[in-house]
């Protein structure tokens, strides 16, 4: 029996690759998908990392998390009373999985809606050969297919400190951090970025004692210095304890929880006794099973597939996107590439502006920004107008209680252009799709300022922050 034959078969079923797969087969590409990821059953689950084990379930823990913190906290205030206010923990996980299962189910969807053929199980590449590509499909059954043009999107895994195996019981990475059986009453966290922040505001809501210790002696180095400043007063002040200029030692995962031994900024050496510890450290790009050598895919020596910016590899017709290759590892990051990947093979132009990739986390305030920072400004020797207004000021932030942080711009100081926008504070994760639009289209601070914006509204602080481009806020 001859092999089937497809014109793009896309190897992972991530973000980058589910929507490469759906946009080549709206564009009349006969195209297929591999993805292994298994359901507690062992059944398909595509989505990859994003919708398994990182954006959807850790959104859906921090959205119970904070309806607990608001019910806890915050109620009283608008006049209601709670007693006997208690988490079920197993429920909130519970939850999460069906959201996750929606999630899975809603990708089974889009594939037979636009054609897709999904083969659940491992890619991998055999060689160069019948209409461009051998490559084979193990999963319940092993059978090779032919492919004309191949997307690589095989995402990325967590990182571990040197010797310290994640466990997943004491020692977890992502996917374990999302499914703790019950609140830790101590919990360590090894690296102050967005997982750090984002899984131990969850466990702090929730009860957690929860420890960070960062090795950067800045925090949020990636962000605007003034927005990652007033981050750190306030996640301090909610009782995340945040040490900075760590250095981790040693680990020691032992029956009854994980020690920690860290020398602290001061040069003094440290314990941390934890019953849990989550290291989210970074990722690394995957391309385990994936066969790279069988065909010669070039990768880095970080292991990311090397790519030009039209995410070309060195071979012919082998496209790679997403976690696996350069550039930030975000989910819209990969979408974007996939379906730009899959307009190029029909010979359009697709296109991702890197300049534009919106970045929020997803904390309490939320934090979220586009373009440059005022740190990087100034190291590039750019002229600038910076100009910021608090949601203190803003009367929908009133009425919602949730005044904290503020939205900030930075402009050309002499044409205007919008170089940055950053927000902290509340749905900064909405608020900042209009600043990227805004980017986009080479909009001026002016631009922003003259657009009407509704009232009561959070937009309204965009527009203010707009204005104080040119110091003219009109509520502040
Ligand atoms: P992945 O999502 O990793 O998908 C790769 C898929 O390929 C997986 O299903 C894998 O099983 C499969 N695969 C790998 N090798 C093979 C093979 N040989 N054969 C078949 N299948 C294979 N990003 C955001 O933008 N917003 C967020 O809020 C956000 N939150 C996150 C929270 C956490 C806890 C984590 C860990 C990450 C988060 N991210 C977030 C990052 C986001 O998950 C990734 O950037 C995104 O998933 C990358 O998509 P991808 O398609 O490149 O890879
Ligand atoms: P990260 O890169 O965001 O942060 C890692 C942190 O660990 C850094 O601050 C780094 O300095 C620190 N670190 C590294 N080695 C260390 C060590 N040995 N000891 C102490 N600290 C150390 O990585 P993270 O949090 O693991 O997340 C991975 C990626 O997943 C993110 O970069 C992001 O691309 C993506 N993500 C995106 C989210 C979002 O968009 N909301 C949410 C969660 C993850």
């Amino acid at each position: 029996m001859s092999n089937k034959q497809f014109d793009v078969v896309v190897i992972g079923g991530g973000p980058g690759g589910y929507i490469a797969a759906i946009r080549a087969a709206q564009l009349g590409f006969n195209t297929a998908c591999i993805d292994e990821w298994k359901n507690a059953k062992g059944g398909p689950a595509p989505g990859g990392t994003c919708t398994n084990v990182g954006c959807i379930p850790s959104k859906a823990l921090l959205q119970s998390s904070e309806h607990y913190e608001q019910a806890g906290h915050h109620f009283a205030e608008h006049g209601i009373s709670l007693s006997n206010l208690s988490m079920d923990v197993a429920k909130m996980l519970a939850r999460k999985d069906a959201v996750v299962k929606q999630n899975n189910e809603g990708i089974l969807y889009l594939f037979k809606k636009n054609k897709v053929t999904f083969f659940h199980g491992r890619g991998s590449f055999v060689k160069a050969g019948g209409i461009g590509y051998e490559l084979k499909v193990s999963g319940a059954n092993e059978e090779v297919i032919e492919a004309r043009h191949v997307i690589v999107a095989t995402g990325s895994n967590a990182r571990a400190l040197p010797g310290v195996p994640f466990d997943e019981q004491n020692v977890l990475s992502n996917d374990g951090a999302l499914r703790i059986p019950e609140v830790p009453k101590k919990l360590g966290v090894i690296g102050s970025g967005v997982i750090g922040l984002e899984m131990g505001s969850v466990w702090r809501r929730l009860g957690a004692d929860v420890t960070i210790l960062e090795a950067l002696p800045t925090f949020l180095g990636a962000a605007d210095e003034q927005v990652a400043k007033e981050a750190l007063k306030v996640f301090t002040k909610q009782g995340l304890k945040i040490q900075l200029g760590v250095k981790v030692n040693e680990v020691k995962n032992g029956a009854k929880g994980v020690t920690v031994s860290y020398t602290d900024a001061k040069g003094e050496a440290q314990t941390l006794e934890v019953d849990k510890l989550i290291v989210s450290i970074g990722r690394v790009p995957n391309t385990n099973g994936l066969n790279p050598e069988a065909v010669g895919l070039k990768l880095d020596e970080r292991g990311a597939i090397v790519v030009d910016d039209q995410c070309r590899t060195n071979l012919p017709n082998v496209w790679a996107v997403g976690d696996v290759v350069r550039g930030p590892m975000l989910a819209h990051k990969a979408e974007e590439e996939g379906v730009a990947v899959a307009e190029r093979i029909a010979g359009q132009h697709g296109h991702v502006n890197f300049d534009t990739i919106p970045w929020v986390i997803y904390t309490s305030p939320e934090i979220a920004w586009v373009g440059k920072t005022e740190q990087q400004l100034k190291a590039e020797g750019r002229a600038y107008k910076a100009g910021s207004f608090p949601f203190m000021a803003n009367g929908r932030a009133r009425a919602l209680g949730d005044t904290t942080g503020f939205v900030k711009f930075l402009a050309d100081a002499k044409t205007d252009e919008i170089l940055g926008v950053h927000i902290i504070g509340p749905y900064a994760s909405e608020l900042i799709a209009e600043s990227v639009v805004a980017m986009e289209f080479k909009a001026s601070a002016e631009d922003i300022a003259r657009i009407c914006h509704a009232h009561p509204s959070l937009s309204e602080a965009t527009k203010e922050a707009a204005l104080a481009v040119d110091k003219r806020t009109l509520n502040f």
